[in-house]
């Protein structure tokens, strides 16, 4: 498993550092044998494993529920669960707690946190210095998403421009050990990555970020109705997995399946004495 201070060593030696999301046991023992350096238990698992409008929707039991079985499935890779929508706003104390339940109870290595406003700052100073490596998240912060009017990309202007650099910079003096950059103009991602210390890893922010992550359903086509631009599409999973389906389907209608092989037969001199 990457150590912290590996990710941080990557990002020294220009290795990029490779994330993609995982919901449950068989996807995050996948993604541990393809060898990805990270696991992202993404609170976009409400949108594209629960079937929810946005990730508002999100619960810490929801959270809990998918990163137990995540962390069971790929033991031996650095997993970052999300903190889900208002889970770490209403008071420091509640933050705190929520917390630690999610890294007790879920046995992640990190948990990230969306934006870096004075009250993101102070938890993420409490949770580092409580030992707790939080990841940041800046730019299109999805929990978010009805403040900033929909999905779009962040940074487009001077003064959210310069916000973006001095919120990472922040994130970064208070303890964070790396940054999600989402939609982010890909010479602000540069820049915010090379006035960095710690490793950016991005979402639509262009090929200069230290690591890039995706949605596990997004790259692999997998029951999704839309894609961001941003996403390559690395399989059509859920073709695949439609036309066996329809196979099968087929095969039990049409009396094909079951055949021999998949079929317990009884020894004949039993058979016999049954009269079967
Ligand atoms: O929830 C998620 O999948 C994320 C990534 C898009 C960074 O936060
Ligand atoms: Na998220």
């Amino acid at each position: 498993m990457k150590s912290t201070i590996q990710l941080k060593e990557m990002k020294k030696n220009n290795e990029k550092i490779t994330m993609v999301t995982a919901y449950d046991f068989p996807s995050a023992k996948i993604v541990e044998e393809a060898e990805m350096d990270m696991i992202l238990v993404g609170d976009s698992l409400g949108m594209v494993v629960l079937g929810y409008s946005s990730t508002v929707e999100v619960t810490m039991e929801d959270m809990i529920h998918h990163a137990k079985a995540v962390t069971r499935g790929a033991p031996n890779t650095f997993v970052v669960v999300d903190m889900p929508f208002m889970s770490y706003h209403i008071s420091m104390e509640q933050a705190m707690v929520n917390a630690q339940r999610l890294m007790q109870k879920t046995n992640a290595q990190a948990l990230k946190l969306e934006g870096a406003s004075p009250d993101v700052l102070q938890l993420v100073k409490k949770l580092t210095d409580a030992g707790v490596p939080v990841i940041g998240h800046l730019g299109l912060t999805p929990q978010s998403v009805h403040v900033l009017g929909g999905y779009r990309v962040q940074g487009k202007d001077k003064a959210t421009a310069l916000k973006l650099i001095d919120d990472a910079k922040k994130l970064e003096q208070n303890g964070a050990i790396s940054i999600v950059l989402e939609c982010v103009p890909d010479r602000l991602a540069k820049h915010i990555t090379k006035s960095l210390s710690i490793p950016t890893i991005g979402i639509g922010a262009g090929k200069d970020c230290d690591g890039q992550v995706l949605v596990f359903h997004d790259l692999l086509q997998y029951g999704v109705s839309y894609t961001p631009s941003f996403v390559e599409k690395y399989a059509q999973t859920g073709d695949l997995i439609k036309e066996a389906l329809k196979t099968y389907n087929n095969e039990v209608r049409t009396q094909q399946f079951p055949t021999e092989s998949h079929t317990f037969l009884m020894e004949e001199s039993l058979a016999k004495e049954l009269q079967l």
